[in-house]
């Protein structure tokens, strides 16, 4: 199938480099000349574990294409996907869809016949209604069918998501758009992740519903943990007594600093907006929303207070700024709030991170960055672990004592056994201390 995908963000970019991997001639377009130059030459804007190889080896097999010319890629596509970013809008929280109409309009002038138009970007429900009268409207003699197939891909493993999705939901009103869609998907069906083919409206809904219930898991265990620390329970003991029941499951039970990146913090907020346009208000996201940006202000407090309250003047050693490990993306990260809330209380911060440095020299000034977590840690009064990288998994604790004005180990993301930190003052989240 000739597969075109407008938009080369995350989302277009893995999509376009598995598909093609699956056999697909794939044309990935965007308007950005000198990204798609680079793209060209091998050069992939993002870090994401595995995605570099795949994308050169399946440019050098011609099944991978980079262009900035939708005119002559549209008219040869069976299925057009449009992935361009769909940013939460200034002052209100609504996704931004200026770039998914342009590009609706855009595309709609090239169509030469039958083609299937997909929404990969999230959008609020209505979106793919309000693509079709635009391409319509634009181009009255097009063939086409609008759908919407939702991505599920995670930053970090989004080549494994990709390839092994837990589920393929495509949402259409006409059973040619379905059958191609189907079509598309055959070769990622063999190992049998369910299809499911819902309405459009639908499987709009069910994307930001997905993301909207992952935060509400994050959200309720980093509440569990507040209740566990102040009542002696250990949080990490809970999530797995919880998480063995079927119906609650394991996953997105990590109770740490809040939740950040490009996705749970925007989709809250667009899901929280889309449900008071429609007068269904969903509160239980809104609490979801406040408790997170409270979080992440109580952590820098909570290293604050690590160090009996007075940190003006003290150096604090910072491991990890992305909002997750893997990834390179400091979109939304907690490290954005809790780092310049220790600045204002006086505190030097010192960090490092293994990829996230180069975005966050832009966005965290002030900062003392560093070559590798020891280097961070030499002469600081506490140490904090706000990104579970696994070089930051097995630290070797005597040089680290060493190193430090004093043994101070706050570990956001529990990722040290309590046992293992008997001879610091370990301060970890949701477990009683050390
Ligand atoms: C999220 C969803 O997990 C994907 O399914 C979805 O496709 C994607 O958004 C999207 O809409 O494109 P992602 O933003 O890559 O993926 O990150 P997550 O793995 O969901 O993590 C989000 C945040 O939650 C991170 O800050 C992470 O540290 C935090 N988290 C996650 C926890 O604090 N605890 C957990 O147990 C899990």
């Amino acid at each position: 199938m000739h597969v075109v995908i407008i938009g080369t963000g995350y989302v277009g970019l893995v999509s376009g480099a598995c598909l093609a991997d699956f056999g697909h001639e794939v044309t990935c377009i965007d308007r950005d000349k000198a990204k798609i130059e680079r793209l060209k030459k091998g050069v992939i804007p993002i870090y994401e574990p595995g995605l570099e190889a795949l994308v050169n080896n399946n440019m050098k097999t011609g099944k991978l294409t980079f262009t900035t010319r939708t005119d002559i890629a549209v008219g040869r596509a069976d299925i057009i996907f449009i992935a361009v970013e769909t940013p939460a809008r200034q002052g209100d929280g609504r996704a931004d869809l200026s770039c998914v109409y342009a590009a609706a309009a855009e595309l709609a002038q090239h169509i030469k016949s039958y083609c299937v138009v997909i929404n990969k970007s999230t959008v609020p429900i209505g979106t793919a209604d309000e693509v079709e009268a635009i391409m319509q409207k634009t181009n009255p003699e097009a063939d086409f069918d609008v759908a919407s197939n939702p991505e599920f891909l995670r930053e970090g493993t989004a080549v494994r998501d990709f390839k092994c999705p837990d589920r393929i939901i495509v949402g259409a009103d006409t059973e040619r758009a379905i059958a191609r869609l189907k079509t598309l998907y055959h070769p990622l069906c063999l190992d049998k992740p369910p299809l499911l083919c819902t309405n459009r409206r639908t499987a709009e809904l069910i994307k930001y519903a997905a993301n909207a219930f992952l935060a509400l898991k994050i959200g309720f265990i980093n509440q569990v943990a507040d209740l566990c620390e102040a009542a002696k329970a250990d949080v990490q003991q809970v999530a797995r007594g919880i998480g063995l029941d079927k119906r609650i499951g394991s996953e997105f039970l990590n109770a740490g600093p809040g939740y950040g990146g490009s996705c749970l913090p925007k989709d809250t907020l667009a899901l929280s907006r889309i449900a008071h346009d429609f007068s269904a208000p969903m509160t239980i996201i809104d609490a979801v929303i406040a408790a997170n940006d409270q979080r992440k202000e109580a952590m820098a407090r909570r290293i604050t207070d690590a160090l009996r309250g007075d940190i003006k003047g003290k150096t604090v050693a910072v491991l990890g700024l992305t909002f997750k490990p893997e990834t390179d993306d400091m979109r939304e990260a907690p490290s954005l709030v809790i780092i310049p809330g220790l600045q204002q209380q006086g505190a030097n911060v010192r960090a490092y991170d293994p990829q996230g440095m180069k975005t966050a020299k832009h966005l965290l000034k002030d900062v003392d960055y560093c070559q590798n977590a020891y280097e961070c840690m030499q002469g600081a009064d506490a140490v904090v672990i706000l990104t579970e990288w696994n070089e930051f998994r097995e630290l070797d604790k005597t040089y680290m004592k060493s190193l430090l004005n004093q043994p101070v180990l706050i570990d956001l993301r529990n990722t040290y056994a309590l046992e293992e930190l008997e001879t610091f003052a370990y301060h970890s989240v949701g477990r009683p201390a050390a």
